[in-house]
């Protein structure tokens, strides 16, 4: 879960990472009152989560509460790469000496997380580090181990620092990766992170993301969700505990188990070159327990997607038997009567299969075609989904 930069800011103020004071704000009136209140030159900040604010027209410098009413007039309502601005921060102006960059983040590929640091801030870094890779030091941070004093020296010497500034910056990153480890992110970056004429290290602004994964043990994580983004369909299933993701296509997918799910996008996708290009709608695992109304449930969004024009069920029957899987599909077309109006193709495997495929040949729902394999039933349902587009 990526946070709002003001959010970042809170969590970064509660660690003691140094920052200026921030009031979020809805109206251009909401923003003046934050000016007044916060005194002197204050500067208005898009609310968004997307980089290049500022490049956008998304963040503006006002040196008074009516500039900073102006400027929250076009800011406010302004789109920035497809995300309109409904929010922002009226955070205090900072006099600028110098610019600097520091991320701590996962690194996937190498299994471990990765310190970003670079002296030469003001620069979009992923120009900085392809075109001077030198100018940002890469380190691999231990997990165990973390960024202590020491190792935050050691970064801010690598990355280019003057001594006096590795003094004053160290503190900082250690920090900050105190804000990755104690909310188990997967993104900590502050760019940039300033030094000010007054001589403060400050972090001007925050990107941070949570690892959903570790939810569980941070229950004050579900107040940052931004429950007005979700999308209608995901925020559906998430309440009916479904595993499902959005995607663009045009066929709906169901089946249990991510693995055999995740080799259903691939089938269809394939299938789905050979006729006119159409793709899977989303991922969704009912997982073990395939009942009537968990079939339902999973039916009832795939076929609330508009774009999806057919829907491919696929199950592998286990301890959940194929003939429960197929008593849920029939039951759950009865449940959702009138509202499933889109073709349906189902291949059902392994245990009880014959009896499976039996109810669902008795029940002979008009909507729906039986697959003997994996790959003719993705066929089927790409041949169909490409028919109705
Ligand atoms: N509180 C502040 N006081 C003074 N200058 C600021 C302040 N906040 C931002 N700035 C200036 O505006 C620039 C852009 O701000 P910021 O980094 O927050 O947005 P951005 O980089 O455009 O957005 P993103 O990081 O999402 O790409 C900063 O590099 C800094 O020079
Ligand atoms: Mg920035």
């Amino acid at each position: 879960m990526d946070l709002f930069e003001y959010q970042a800011r809170d969590l970064f103020e509660s660690y003691g990472v140094p920052v200026l004071p921030g009031i979020v704000a809805d109206t251009p009136e909401e923003v003046k009152a934050a000016a007044e209140k916060l005194g002197g030159v204050t500067v208005v900040k898009a609310q968004v989560k997307v980089g290049g604010r500022g490049k956008a027209g998304g963040v503006k410098v006002a040196k008074d509460p009516a500039a900073a009413e102006e400027a929250a007039k076009a800011i406010l309502g302004l789109d920035i790469k497809g995300h309109t601005v409904h929010r922002v921060m009226v955070a205090g102006g900072a006099r600028i000496a110098q610019e600097f960059y520091f991320s701590v983040l996962l690194d996937r590929a190498n299994r471990s997380y990765l310190s970003l640091t670079s002296y030469e801030g003001g620069m979009e870094i992923e120009q900085l580090a392809v075109e001077r890779p030198e100018a940002l030091a890469r380190i691999e941070v231990d997990p165990l181990a973390g960024i202590d004093l020491e190792t935050a020296k050691a970064i801010a010497v690598q990355a280019k620092f003057p001594e006096e500034l590795v003094e004053k910056v160290a503190p900082v990153f250690v920090k900050l990766w105190e804000v990755y480890k104690g909310e188990d992110a997967t993104l900590v970056e502050v760019n940039p992170l300033v030094l000010t004429e007054e001589g403060d290290i400050i972090a001007l602004d925050g990107k941070v993301s949570l690892d959903e994964n570790a939810s569980f043990r941070h229950p004050n994580h579900e107040a940052l969700e931004d429950k007005d983004a979700a999308d209608p369909l995901e925020a559906k299933a998430k309440a009916n505990d479904l595993n499902y993701v959005k995607l663009d296509g045009e066929v709906g997918i169901i089946g249990n188990g991510a693995g055999l799910v995740m080799s259903t996008l691939d089938v269809v996708a394939y299938a789905g070159e050979r006729h006119g290009g159409v793709k899977p709608a989303n991922f969704l695992d009912i997982g073990g327990g395939a009942s009537a109304q968990v079939m339902a449930n999973g039916l009832d969004v795939i076929l609330g997607d508009e774009q999806v024009k057919s829907v491919f069920v696929n199950v592998f029957g286990g301890i959940t038997a194929c003939d429960a899987v197929a008593n849920g599909i029939v039951a759950a077309l009865g449940i959702l009567g009138d509202t499933a109006t889109k073709p349906l193709v189902v291949r059902l495997d392994g245990n009880r299969v014959e009896e499976g495929r039996r109810i669902l040949e008795e029940a002979a729902h008009p909507l729906v075609t039986l697959a003997a394999t994996m790959d003719d039933g993705a066929d089927k349902a790409a041949e169909l989904a490409a028919a109705a587009k």
